[in-house]
């Protein structure tokens, strides 16, 4: 590995999409000199025993980042390939590591989590109400029968609840399913049935930008769908007190489950292998896949990359703005934070409320430390801030930031500046951390003390991980030339399964063109020829990435072809530059193509119909009309020439061999 110079502006190019990047900066100084990782000698060497002895490297971090209740003799076993097994005959409990083990080493009476609400009221929990609040809610769980191995859904908005829903699952070994609360009943339904849950833990509401909004009113709507009879009890937690309908002897108010219960819980001591949860994800295909991961890997791996790639210490106000409906939202608020003894804020709130400036709000109000936030809500917030000085970063007391990060999308080198200078004040390094919901956690990323930075570029992979770009061939790529993202060796934190899909697992991220042994990530990426760097270029799947929300395109156009008056849809991603991509969706109506005011009236009752599909975050944000769709003379919708049509490029390819060119003058044009 060839680290490049530290001195700043030394102009290493990194091709990045055509332009050409030639800025590094150098972790700052201060920083480095205390950085748990310090300097890149000392990343050299953490890769260097890696590969020297790739399984006493993870057996050494899993013994001194984990408390085991039964350690583990056997590391890794790699028999029944691609299904790994790590730690396999230790045992463990999540909650547990994360909670118990902070009462132990002395951080009781420390706050464990700032929750700050939509109105700005604050509540501070300690390590020690925390645990007291996870075990009630475990014991409550237990008194509802749920017992190790049954799946719980949790459908909830972002809470001390909802962690501690989470926790509490843990806890009694029971795997949880987070849902997001953005999803529809009709996502939210699919989910249950396929997990085959035997409870669902939500709220009455959630609240968000001072609206309330219904949680409660979804998950009956799901259950009355039908199908999902594995479903025994709903929890509700109350936080607003709206009016919800109640079903005597299936619901039960959180408060009531857990008020007489117990302080104390037991843990339930589970092995390594044991599946902490499973989190739905989009893919190629039209259905959701159940992405499933272990307890003592994926454990390890969140508390490793809270100290590398985090550099977290004992006094650090850590705040992840992601919600625990995602993958971030896992590993980086409920399981790392508190398996590292961390204070974090949790906020329930949007990034806009009461006005833009409501992060930087925060951040000053708390005192924040670390923070780690998407590039498409920098991207809005430098749009807001341009637009209205007031909600400008320089107008809050932010000095207390002494790291950032981004995360689920790539970053464009422009919003990487901003972001440095403005909220950084050039002294704080920015992590760009590359990972996937099936990743776990962290896999490229700068480590804020060591790696100089390049802005668009992930830069290195964590020690251990063994990331390459390789050709179709599963050749490996020179430096300098575009290929695919694959990991060639396995981690503590990969996915295990698709639950119940172990064949779609195996076929779609290990296939046999590659000797079925590398990880495919379903990204593209580039290394740059002098530093070695990775830059990320995007999905080589039919995957769109809108807001750091991962969508199918073939998951959309289900949707669209779901509804009585769609013939045929196709669906594609448009750059965009708030949201990284927006969803651009071609349509071929049952009726005569409509044009004018009807075409907009259709275009919106579809736009709702695919939100109460999917929910709100799918709905196309363009829909064109068509009496077809562009099709080879074997039938195959031309997917590309739907690209160039949705950027609004003109066409330079041969489309002879079109059997309709014609209709594309038609789908030039939005309803
Ligand atoms: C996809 C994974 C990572 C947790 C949240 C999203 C894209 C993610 C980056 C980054 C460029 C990134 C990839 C990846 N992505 N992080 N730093 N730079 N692209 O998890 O929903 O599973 O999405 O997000 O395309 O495959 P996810």
């Amino acid at each position: 590995m060839n680290a490049p110079s530290t001195a700043q502006g030394t102009g290493q190019d990194t091709e990045h999409q055509g332009l050409v990047e030639n800025r590094i900066f150098a972790p700052p100084a201060p920083f480095a000199a205390q950085a748990a990782v310090s300097g890149m000698e000392a990343y050299q060497a953490l890769c260097a025993e890696a590969e020297r002895d790739y399984e006493g490297f993870w057996a050494r971090l899993a013994r001194e980042n984990i408390e085991w209740q039964m350690p583990f003799t056997r590391t890794l076993n790699e028999d029944n390939a691609p299904f790994y097994k790590w730690f396999e005959d230790g045992k463990l409990n999540a909650s547990y590591n994360c909670l118990d083990r902070n009462l132990k080493n002395g951080n009781a009476d420390k706050t464990a989590i700032i929750f700050e609400a939509d109105d700005g009221t604050v509540t501070n929990v300690t390590y020690k109400a925390l645990h007291e609040k996870v075990c009630k809610f475990a014991n409550g769980l237990k008194s509802l029968g749920i017992k190790k191995g049954d799946r719980v859904v949790i459908y909830m908005s972002m809470s001390v609840e909802g962690v501690a829903a989470m926790q509490a699952c843990a806890r009694i070994g029971a795997t949880h399913s987070v849902v997001f609360g953005g999803f529809s009943a009709k996502s939210l339904q699919e989910r249950i049935i396929d997990a085959g849950a035997v409870a669902v833990i939500t709220n009455d509401e959630q609240v968000r930008g001072g609206k309330q909004l219904p949680l409660k009113a979804i998950v009956d709507e799901a259950l009355a769908m039908g199908g999902c009879d594995t479903i025994r009890n709903v929890v509700v937690y109350k936080r607003t007190g709206g009016a919800i309908n109640f079903k005597e002897g299936r619901d039960i108010w959180l408060s009531d489950l857990v008020d007489q219960q117990s302080a104390e819980c037991e843990p339930e001591w589970v092995e390594a292998e044991h599946p902490l949860f499973i989190l739905y994800t989009s893919g190629s295909t039209g259905t959701p896949k159940g992405v499933q991961h272990s307890t003592g890997g994926y454990l390890l791996w969140a508390a490793l990359t809270m100290k590398w790639t985090f550099d977290i210490k004992p006094d650090d106000v850590y705040w992840c703005t992601a919600d625990i409906g995602w993958v971030t939202g896992h590993t980086y608020i409920t399981y790392g934070p508190t398996a590292v003894g961390a204070t974090q804020l949790i906020f329930e709130g949007i990034p806009t409320y009461p006005h833009a400036g409501r992060f930087w709000e925060n951040v000053a109000k708390h005192k924040v430390t670390i923070f780690y936030t998407a590039p498409t809500a920098i991207r809005s917030l430098i749009k807001a801030s341009d637009g209205d000085e007031k909600v400008h970063p320089k107008n809050f007391d932010i000095s207390s930031l002494r790291l950032l990060g981004t995360v689920g999308e790539p970053i464009n080198p422009e919003a990487w500046m901003w972001y440095y200078r403005n909220v950084g004040r050039e002294q704080c390094p920015i992590v760009d951390t590359f990972w996937q919901t099936e990743t776990g956690g962290h896999m490229i990323t700068p480590l804020p003390g060591a790696t100089p930075m390049v802005p668009g570029s992930c830069t290195l992979p964590l020690p251990g991980i063994m990331a390459a770009i390789v050709d179709e061939a599963g050749h490996d790529v020179p430096n300098g030339q575009g290929g695919i993202l694959v990991v060639k060796r396995p981690w503590p934190s990969m996915i295990r399964t698709i639950w119940n899909n172990p064949e779609r697992f195996k076929a779609g991220y290990f296939p046999e063109e590659f000797g079925g042994r590398y990880y495919l990530a379903g990204d593209g990426a580039i290394r740059n020829k002098d530093t070695s760097y990775f830059t990320i270029t995007g999905r080589i799947d039919d995957v769109l990435n809108v807001s750091g929300h991962r969508m199918g395109t073939m998951e959309i156009e289900s949707a669209l072809v779901a509804n009585p008056l769609v013939a045929e849809a196709a669906v594609v991603g448009k750059p965009d530059d708030t949201t990284g991509e927006s969803i651009c969706a071609f349509v071929v109506l049952k009726q005569a193509r409509p044009t004018g005011e009807e075409a907009k009236k259709l275009a919106t009752e579809l736009r709702n119909w695919v939100g109460k599909e999917i929910g709100p975050i799918a709905k196309p944000k363009e829909i064109r009309f068509g009496d077809n769709l562009p099709k080879t003379r074997s039938g195959k919708i031309m997917r590309r020439l739907l690209r160039v049509l949705a950027k609004g490029e003109a066409i330079t390819q041969d489309v002879s061999t079109l059997e309709n060119p014609a209709i594309l003058e038609q789908l030039k044009e939005s309803a």
